[in-house]
């Protein structure tokens, strides 16, 4: 079993749609998706309507997600943790042991634009088009974790 985390700050918007984008590409036999927040300001929640309904246009259902946050734990329990930005790097590297830790933790948009270290926008302060721009970047990057994963 493959075991992939995704990360970003509430654990309601970004990370959450990650999460369920990559788990409609993979093969549950063969691979564990997840994800958390660095913080637990919305611990327990489901993810953000708009999240939701995003998703829901492409065929996805992410209801059953509740929000969590991140531990030193999931170190050990996950082989690769995607975060959504370098605020999340910073807060997820900060918790790490040892440089395996540390070289698990991974920009998602890396996997798009090499070393660019560019960011997934926060779109809990926007509107509805920020969802699906922030859909569309996590589905591309989604593609290539999958077919990276599938090898
Ligand atoms: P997320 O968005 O990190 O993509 O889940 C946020 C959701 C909530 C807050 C910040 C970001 N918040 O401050 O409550």
């Amino acid at each position: 079993m493959i075991r992939i985390l995704m990360v970003c700050l509430g654990n309601i918007c970004r990370s959450p749609l990650a999460h369920g984008i990559l788990d409609s590409k993979l093969d549950g036999n063969y691979f564990n998706v997840d994800s958390a927040g660095t913080s637990n300001y919305h611990k327990g929640s489901p993810p953000d309507l708009c999240s939701i309904a995003v998703v829901r246009k492409n065929g996805i259902d992410i209801t059953n997600q509740r929000a969590r946050q991140f531990k030193i734990k999931d170190f050990e329990t996950f082989d690769y943790i995607y975060v959504m930005d370098e605020s999340n790097f910073e807060n997820v590297v900060k918790m790490a042991r040892n440089v395996e830790d540390i070289s698990k933790v991974r920009l998602i948009l890396n996997e798009i634009h090499p070393n660019k270290n560019l960011e997934v926008p926060d779109p809990y302060y926007g509107g509805d088009s920020g969802f699906d721009d922030v859909y569309n970047m996590l589905d591309e990057a989604c593609n290539l974790i999958t077919n990276r994963l599938a090898r």
